[in-house]
């Protein structure tokens, strides 16, 4: 049984999406269109990564029907305010040259901004008209899901957030966990570098015969995350999808999310005071 993610309203995700920054342009589009024919159903985008034409495009090249491809797009910091949503919504489907947007989420809380709520609100109409399917946030905390939740009587179906094995966020996933709301983990493999040297990762690989990137996502799916990697590459794009079938024993999961430390974060975004436009 392949694993799935479902929501409090019955959106029900892959254990792997596809992450898509700094995919643009033709290249970008071949790549995503490969990540497609892969077997990836689910693909991250935003308007704030300039790459909604591309993603729409590589869809399109990729020859495969739409059915079933769940598509992502996210609203920027600085089109909270209820109308200016509304219509960035409208831009994100013009620009993907789709007729509908599967997941809409809100980029950052920015609370000195004081218009998450608004948002919120404004992206439910969204719904209600048929724009959009569902709707999400990222890097919410849990007193930002709290104000939906009073404001809307709505918890949002997905929070997408800084999750990786130097900032496991246990506490998050079971707060989310509990109200139904699926857990993404956004740089699931921290992009890299010295993560993919820890001792903790790179036993695994080497009992399982595979890459530490591979190891990373197995963890993601041991604990109940859902990552979204992004690569340009074929051969990655496969390895990391097929890296959700990996078992990791307790032990290893285990070891794998004691490398979390408090200052994990790879840029220090706090979402309490972390604000993005
Ligand atoms: N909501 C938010 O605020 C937020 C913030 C950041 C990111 N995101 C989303 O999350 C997605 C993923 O995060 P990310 O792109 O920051 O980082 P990531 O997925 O953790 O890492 C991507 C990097 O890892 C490399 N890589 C991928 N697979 C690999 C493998 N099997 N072996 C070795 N290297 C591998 C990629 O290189 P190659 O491409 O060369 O393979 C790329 O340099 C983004 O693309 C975006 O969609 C959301």
């Amino acid at each position: 049984m392949p694993v799935t993610h479902v929501s409090h309203r019955g959106l029900t995700l892959p254990a792997v999406g596809l992450g898509t920054y700094k995919l643009k342009g033709a290249v970008g589009a071949e790549a995503i269109a490969r990540g497609v024919q892969l077997g990836y159903t689910l693909l991250d985008s935003a308007y704030n990564y300039e790459n909604e034409g591309t993603v729409g495009e590589g869809i399109r090249a990729c020859g495969e029907p739409r059915g079933g491809l769940i598509v992502t797009s996210k609203l920027p910091g600085r089109y909270q305010r209820h109308d200016d949503a509304l219509v960035t919504v409208q831009e994100s489907l013009y620009r993907t040259g789709l007729s509908n947007i599967d997941l809409y989420l809100i980029h950052w809380p920015n609370p000195a901004q004081g218009l998450y709520v608004e948002a919120f609100e404004a992206l439910l109409e969204a719904r209600e008209a048929g724009l959009i399917s569902h709707v999400g946030v990222c890097n919410f905390l849990p007193e930002h899901l709290e104000a939906l939740k009073d404001a809307t009587g709505e918890y949002p179906e997905v929070n997408q957030i800084e999750l990786h094995p130097y900032f496991p966020q246990t506490e998050a996933l079971a707060f989310h966990r509990e109200r139904g709301i699926i857990t993404q983990a956004w740089s699931p493999l921290r992009r890299g570098g010295e993560l993919f040297e820890e001792r903790a990762i790179t036993a695994p690989a080497a009992r399982l015969g595979v890459s530490p990137a591979e190891v990373v996502v197995a963890w993601h799916v041991a604990i109940g995350s859902l990552p979204i990697p992004k690569s340009a590459h074929p051969d990655r794009q496969l390895a990391n999808l097929r890296a959700q079938d990996l078992e990791l024993t307790p032990e290893e999961v285990a070891a794998i999310t004691a490398l979390g430390r408090p200052d994990g974060r790879m840029k220090n975004q706090d979402p309490a005071v972390y604000e993005e436009f």
